[in-house]
Protein backbone atom coordinates (compact mmCIF):
# COMPACT_ATOMS: atom_id res chain seq x y z
CA UNK A 1 0.00 0.00 0.00
CA UNK A 2 1.24 3.25 -0.81
CA UNK A 3 1.62 5.63 1.73
CA UNK A 4 -0.32 8.89 2.35
CA UNK A 5 3.01 10.59 2.84
CA UNK A 6 3.89 9.76 -0.76
CA UNK A 7 1.99 12.48 -2.50
CA UNK A 8 4.15 15.35 -1.14
CA UNK A 9 6.84 13.49 -2.51
CA UNK A 10 5.25 12.74 -6.19
CA UNK A 11 5.06 16.83 -5.93
CA UNK A 12 8.40 17.25 -5.24
CA UNK A 13 9.55 14.51 -8.46
CA UNK A 14 6.47 16.65 -10.11
CA UNK A 15 5.16 12.85 -10.92
CA UNK A 16 1.39 13.83 -11.98
CA UNK A 17 -1.27 12.05 -10.05
CA UNK A 18 -4.38 10.03 -10.93
CA UNK A 19 -7.62 10.10 -8.82
CA UNK A 20 -11.17 8.79 -9.39
CA UNK A 21 -13.41 7.95 -7.39
CA UNK A 22 -15.28 4.48 -6.33
CA UNK A 23 -18.45 3.46 -4.28
CA UNK A 24 -18.60 -0.28 -4.74
CA UNK A 25 -16.75 -3.44 -4.55
CA UNK A 26 -16.57 -3.65 -8.53
CA UNK A 27 -15.22 -0.13 -9.31
CA UNK A 28 -12.47 -0.04 -6.44
CA UNK A 29 -11.17 -3.65 -7.54
CA UNK A 30 -10.27 -2.61 -11.12
CA UNK A 31 -9.53 1.02 -10.28
CA UNK A 32 -6.82 -0.79 -7.71
CA UNK A 33 -5.55 -3.20 -10.51
CA UNK A 34 -5.59 -0.63 -13.64
CA UNK A 35 -2.87 1.42 -10.99
CA UNK A 36 -4.80 4.29 -10.59
CA UNK A 37 -2.72 6.51 -7.42
CA UNK A 38 -5.51 7.38 -5.10
CA UNK A 39 -9.21 6.12 -4.62
CA UNK A 40 -11.92 8.42 -3.59
CA UNK A 41 -15.14 7.62 -1.98
CA UNK A 42 -16.34 10.53 -2.82
CA UNK A 43 -20.01 11.68 -1.87
CA UNK A 44 -20.77 12.56 -5.49
CA UNK A 45 -21.85 9.32 -5.11
CA UNK A 46 -25.27 10.48 -3.75
CA UNK A 47 -25.82 11.47 -7.50
CA UNK A 48 -24.86 9.19 -9.45
CA UNK A 49 -24.87 5.96 -7.69
CA UNK A 50 -27.99 6.92 -5.45
CA UNK A 51 -30.04 8.90 -7.65
CA UNK A 52 -30.04 12.25 -5.70
CA UNK A 53 -29.83 15.59 -7.19
CA UNK A 54 -27.22 16.78 -5.12
CA UNK A 55 -25.00 15.80 -2.82
CA UNK A 56 -26.52 16.66 1.02
CA UNK A 57 -28.87 14.08 1.42
CA UNK A 58 -26.11 11.50 2.17
CA UNK A 59 -24.74 10.66 5.57
CA UNK A 60 -21.87 9.16 7.87
CA UNK A 61 -23.59 6.10 7.90
CA UNK A 62 -24.21 5.88 3.94
CA UNK A 63 -20.47 6.93 3.26
CA UNK A 64 -18.73 4.32 5.69
CA UNK A 65 -21.04 1.71 4.15
CA UNK A 66 -19.76 2.21 0.79
CA UNK A 67 -16.40 2.68 2.04
CA UNK A 68 -16.46 -0.34 3.18
CA UNK A 69 -17.10 -1.97 0.26
CA UNK A 70 -14.28 -0.23 -1.46
CA UNK A 71 -11.54 -1.03 1.33
CA UNK A 72 -12.62 -4.92 0.90
CA UNK A 73 -11.24 -5.28 -2.23
CA UNK A 74 -8.63 -2.50 -2.50
CA UNK A 75 -5.07 -4.27 -2.21
CA UNK A 76 -2.68 -1.35 -2.87
CA UNK A 77 -4.20 1.70 -3.18
CA UNK A 78 -4.82 4.50 -0.67
CA UNK A 79 -8.76 5.24 -0.21
CA UNK A 80 -9.86 8.48 0.93
CA UNK A 81 -13.15 9.17 2.35
CA UNK A 82 -15.41 12.17 2.09
CA UNK A 83 -17.03 13.25 5.24
CA UNK A 84 -20.56 14.21 4.16
CA UNK A 85 -22.51 17.21 4.70
CA UNK A 86 -23.41 17.74 8.49
CA UNK A 87 -20.91 15.49 9.38
CA UNK A 88 -18.28 17.89 10.36
CA UNK A 89 -19.82 21.34 10.29
CA UNK A 90 -21.00 21.71 13.78
CA UNK A 91 -17.44 22.15 15.06
CA UNK A 92 -13.85 20.85 15.15
CA UNK A 93 -15.38 17.91 18.05
CA UNK A 94 -17.83 16.49 15.53
CA UNK A 95 -15.23 16.52 12.72
CA UNK A 96 -13.04 14.30 14.99
CA UNK A 97 -15.69 11.92 15.71
CA UNK A 98 -16.66 11.51 11.90
CA UNK A 99 -13.45 10.88 10.92
CA UNK A 100 -12.15 8.74 14.00
CA UNK A 101 -14.94 6.45 12.86
CA UNK A 102 -14.37 6.24 9.41
CA UNK A 103 -11.05 4.88 9.95
CA UNK A 104 -12.00 2.62 12.41
CA UNK A 105 -14.78 1.60 10.44
CA UNK A 106 -13.56 1.59 7.01
CA UNK A 107 -9.59 0.55 7.29
CA UNK A 108 -9.59 4.02 4.72
CA UNK A 109 -6.62 5.96 4.77
CA UNK A 110 -7.54 9.48 4.77
CA UNK A 111 -10.70 11.87 4.93
CA UNK A 112 -11.77 14.56 2.61
CA UNK A 113 -13.84 17.86 3.54
CA UNK A 114 -14.51 21.16 1.84
CA UNK A 115 -14.44 24.81 2.43
CA UNK A 116 -11.21 26.26 4.03
CA UNK A 117 -10.86 29.45 6.36
CA UNK A 118 -10.62 30.36 8.96
CA UNK A 119 -13.34 27.39 10.95
CA UNK A 120 -12.39 24.59 8.24
CA UNK A 121 -8.29 24.87 8.69
CA UNK A 122 -8.89 24.75 12.30
CA UNK A 123 -10.96 21.45 11.91
CA UNK A 124 -8.17 20.25 9.95
CA UNK A 125 -5.47 21.03 12.22
CA UNK A 126 -7.39 19.50 15.21
CA UNK A 127 -8.19 15.98 12.78
CA UNK A 128 -4.04 16.39 11.61
CA UNK A 129 -3.46 16.30 15.04
CA UNK A 130 -4.83 13.37 15.74
CA UNK A 131 -3.06 11.35 13.45
CA UNK A 132 -5.97 11.31 10.55
CA UNK A 133 -4.49 12.65 6.87
CA UNK A 134 -6.74 15.06 5.82
CA UNK A 135 -7.63 15.86 2.37
CA UNK A 136 -9.02 19.80 1.66
CA UNK A 137 -11.29 20.82 -1.11
CA UNK A 138 -11.77 24.52 -1.99
CA UNK A 139 -13.07 26.23 -5.23
CA UNK A 140 -16.99 24.56 -6.18
CA UNK A 141 -17.67 22.96 -2.86
CA UNK A 142 -20.77 20.89 -3.86
CA UNK A 143 -21.84 20.47 -0.41
CA UNK A 144 -22.33 24.85 -0.68
CA UNK A 145 -24.17 23.91 -3.75
CA UNK A 146 -27.50 26.24 -2.10
CA UNK A 147 -25.39 29.32 -1.91
CA UNK A 148 -23.21 28.82 -4.90
CA UNK A 149 -24.58 27.17 -7.40
CA UNK A 150 -22.95 24.42 -9.30
CA UNK A 151 -21.05 27.40 -10.90
CA UNK A 152 -17.40 28.13 -11.78
CA UNK A 153 -15.75 30.11 -9.05
CA UNK A 154 -12.67 32.30 -8.34
CA UNK A 155 -13.47 34.42 -11.41
CA UNK A 156 -13.29 37.80 -9.66
CA UNK A 157 -9.94 38.96 -8.52
CA UNK A 158 -11.13 39.05 -4.83
CA UNK A 159 -13.17 35.55 -5.17
CA UNK A 160 -9.45 34.35 -6.57
CA UNK A 161 -7.49 36.16 -3.56
CA UNK A 162 -10.02 34.24 -0.98
CA UNK A 163 -9.89 30.97 -2.66
CA UNK A 164 -5.74 31.20 -2.66
CA UNK A 165 -5.85 32.10 1.37
CA UNK A 166 -8.22 29.08 1.90
CA UNK A 167 -5.77 26.63 -0.22
CA UNK A 168 -2.33 28.14 2.01
CA UNK A 169 -4.75 28.04 4.98
CA UNK A 170 -5.42 24.09 4.84
CA UNK A 171 -1.75 23.47 3.85
CA UNK A 172 -0.77 24.90 6.73
CA UNK A 173 -3.48 23.33 8.66
CA UNK A 174 -1.70 20.04 7.48
CA UNK A 175 -3.88 18.99 4.77
CA UNK A 176 -1.45 16.35 2.80
CA UNK A 177 -3.33 17.21 -0.31
CA UNK A 178 -6.23 19.75 -2.23
CA UNK A 179 -8.87 19.30 -4.27
CA UNK A 180 -9.46 22.37 -6.64
CA UNK A 181 -12.69 22.60 -8.31
CA UNK A 182 -14.22 24.27 -11.11
CA UNK A 183 -11.79 27.17 -11.10
CA UNK A 184 -9.93 28.91 -13.41
CA UNK A 185 -6.65 27.51 -14.89
CA UNK A 186 -4.16 30.33 -13.99
CA UNK A 187 -5.62 30.61 -10.34
CA UNK A 188 -5.24 27.10 -9.93
CA UNK A 189 -1.70 27.29 -11.46
CA UNK A 190 -1.27 30.15 -8.86
CA UNK A 191 -2.00 28.05 -6.12
CA UNK A 192 0.01 24.79 -7.46
CA UNK A 193 3.10 26.94 -7.63
CA UNK A 194 2.50 28.28 -3.89
CA UNK A 195 1.56 25.44 -2.27
CA UNK A 196 3.91 22.29 -1.49
CA UNK A 197 1.09 19.52 -0.51
CA UNK A 198 0.16 18.45 -4.58
CA UNK A 199 -3.29 20.29 -6.21
CA UNK A 200 -5.89 17.72 -7.43
CA UNK A 201 -8.09 19.48 -10.22
CA UNK A 202 -11.58 18.71 -11.57
CA UNK A 203 -12.54 21.86 -13.70
CA UNK A 204 -9.23 23.42 -12.85
CA UNK A 205 -6.55 23.32 -15.92
CA UNK A 206 -4.12 21.70 -16.42
CA UNK A 207 -1.50 23.19 -13.94
CA UNK A 208 -2.49 21.09 -11.09
CA UNK A 209 -0.53 18.60 -10.13
CA UNK A 210 -3.26 15.87 -9.76
CA UNK A 211 -6.32 15.30 -11.92
CA UNK A 212 -9.66 13.38 -10.42
CA UNK A 213 -13.00 12.30 -12.22
CA UNK A 214 -15.85 11.07 -11.05
CA UNK A 215 -15.86 7.13 -12.49
CA UNK A 216 -19.19 7.41 -14.39
CA UNK A 217 -17.74 10.47 -15.90
CA UNK A 218 -14.66 8.73 -16.99
CA UNK A 219 -16.38 5.66 -18.59
CA UNK A 220 -19.38 7.68 -20.08
CA UNK A 221 -22.17 5.80 -17.76
CA UNK A 222 -23.97 8.86 -16.44
CA UNK A 223 -26.77 10.46 -18.64
CA UNK A 224 -25.05 13.41 -18.03
CA UNK A 225 -21.65 14.95 -17.07
CA UNK A 226 -20.15 18.34 -16.63
CA UNK A 227 -18.20 20.23 -19.50
CA UNK A 228 -14.70 19.82 -18.19
CA UNK A 229 -15.04 15.89 -17.54
CA UNK A 230 -13.50 13.83 -20.42
CA UNK A 231 -15.23 10.48 -21.12
CA UNK A 232 -12.85 7.92 -22.53
CA UNK A 233 -15.35 5.31 -23.13
CA UNK A 234 -18.82 5.17 -23.86
CA UNK A 235 -19.93 2.44 -21.57
CA UNK A 236 -23.45 3.67 -21.39
CA UNK A 237 -24.06 3.08 -24.57
CA UNK A 238 -22.11 -0.14 -24.88
CA UNK A 239 -24.09 -1.50 -21.63
CA UNK A 240 -27.54 -0.67 -23.26
CA UNK A 241 -26.09 -2.43 -26.28
CA UNK A 242 -25.46 -5.68 -23.99
CA UNK A 243 -28.87 -5.88 -22.75
CA UNK A 244 -30.36 -5.27 -26.05
CA UNK A 245 -28.58 -8.28 -27.56
CA UNK A 246 -29.08 -10.65 -24.31
CA UNK A 247 -32.99 -9.67 -24.66
CA UNK A 248 -32.90 -10.19 -28.38
CA UNK A 249 -30.36 -13.53 -28.06
CA UNK A 250 -33.39 -15.05 -25.44
CA UNK A 251 -36.37 -13.96 -28.05
CA UNK A 252 -34.98 -15.69 -31.06
CA UNK A 253 -33.70 -18.80 -28.64
CA UNK A 254 -29.65 -18.14 -29.14
CA UNK A 255 -29.29 -17.70 -25.89
CA UNK A 256 -28.59 -20.30 -23.93
CA UNK A 257 -27.00 -22.03 -26.64
O1 LIG B 1 -17.41 13.71 -4.28
C1 LIG B 1 -16.58 13.72 -5.20
O2 LIG B 1 -16.59 12.91 -6.12
C2 LIG B 1 -15.55 14.76 -5.15
C3 LIG B 1 -14.70 14.93 -6.37
C4 LIG B 1 -15.46 15.58 -7.44
C5 LIG B 1 -13.45 15.66 -6.04
O3 LIG B 1 -15.44 15.45 -4.19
Amino acid sequence: MVSIAQFTEYKRQNRKISVLTAWDAVFAAILDEAGVDLILVGDSLAMVALGHPTTLPIDLGDMIHHAQAVTRVVKKTPVVVDLPFMAYQLGWQQALESSGRVLKETNAQAVKLEGGYPEMAETIRRIVQAGIPVMGHVGLTPQSVQQLGFKQQGKSEQEADRILQEAVAIETAGAFAIVLEHIPGPLAARITEKLSIPTIGIGAGRDCDGQVLVTTDLLGLGSWKPPFAKAYVDLRLQVKQAVQAFGEEIRDGSFPG
